[in-house]
């Protein structure tokens, strides 16, 4: 059989068809993310320490090996900043990602207790196991009531045996998280995964955040120092 080759204008044109079908894919899977939009919408620097966490973040995640992941450490560092980062790299390669905040999540498994249930304990944590990531910030804004412990547990539990994997964000020191998140939990953490501290000056400064900034603010060089 003869086959004609593709001329170079077919092959441009099959490349644009697959790249807008990836971005379509990508889009599909941030509609419901829930990441929170001035995350979303500000495209980092890649640079400094943050960058060369985020790189090793990036390289833990991208296999899907069941790992939890925490980002500790001061308030404006970039904590959730990169874990959204982290959720668009996964949906960039057409796995789905979910934001939401411990609070959020406790409120969610309280709604479904009671007569006045809307909705089942299982339909919740259904939602949030079938996620390639979940992103679960502010973990130390909770009540830390044995049964939020073990209601957060159940589910890393599920997510750890699906090889799907979570970021646990926490504005204490490594060592004030991981006394109250209990053994079980920094077990889980100490087997495949890492907790990356945050220990640089926040990029909360206006001058550093020109989305905070007034109209007209540039941009400072300075940057959170690289020793890591
Ligand atoms: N690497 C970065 N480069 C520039 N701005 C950043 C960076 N990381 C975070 N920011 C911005 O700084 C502010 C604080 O970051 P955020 O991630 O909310 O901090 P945290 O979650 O640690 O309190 C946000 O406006 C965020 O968009
Ligand atoms: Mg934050």
């Amino acid at each position: 059989m003869n086959i004609t080759p593709k001329t170079p204008e077919q092959l441009a044109e099959e490349k644009l068809f697959k790249d807008r079908r990836h971005q379509q894919e990508v889009q599909d899977l941030r509609k419901n993310w829930n990441a929170p939009v001035r995350h979303a919408q500000r495209c980092p620097e890649m640079v400094s320490e943050w960058g060369v966490v985020f790189e090793k973040l990036k390289a833990l995640i991208e296999p899907s090996k069941g790992r939890t992941i925490a980002l500790v450490g001061g308030r404006g560092s970039g904590k959730t900043q990169m874990a959204v980062e982290a959720m668009k790299f996964k949906t960039n390669l057409l796995k789905s990602a979910l934001f939401t905040t411990s609070v959020d999540l406790i409120t969610e498994f309280q709604d479904c207790m009671g007569p006045k249930a809307v909705c089942t304990r299982m339909e919740v944590i259904r939602k949030y196991r079938e996620q390639n990531l979940l992103v679960l910030d502010e973990s130390g804004k909770r009540g830390e009531t044995v049964w939020e412990n073990s209601v957060i547990f159940g589910l890393l539990n599920h997510r750890y045996n699906d090889l799907t994997d979570t970021i646990i964000i926490d504005n204490r020191a490594p060592e004030e998280f991981m006394a109250s998140i209990g053994d079980s939990l920094v077990s889980r953490i100490s087997e495949g995964g890492a907790i990356f501290d945050f220990k640089w000056e926040t990029f909360r400064d206006s001058a550093l955040d020109p989305m905070d900034a007034p109209a007209g603010a540039g941009k400072s060089s300075s940057k959170p120092p690289l020793n890591l």
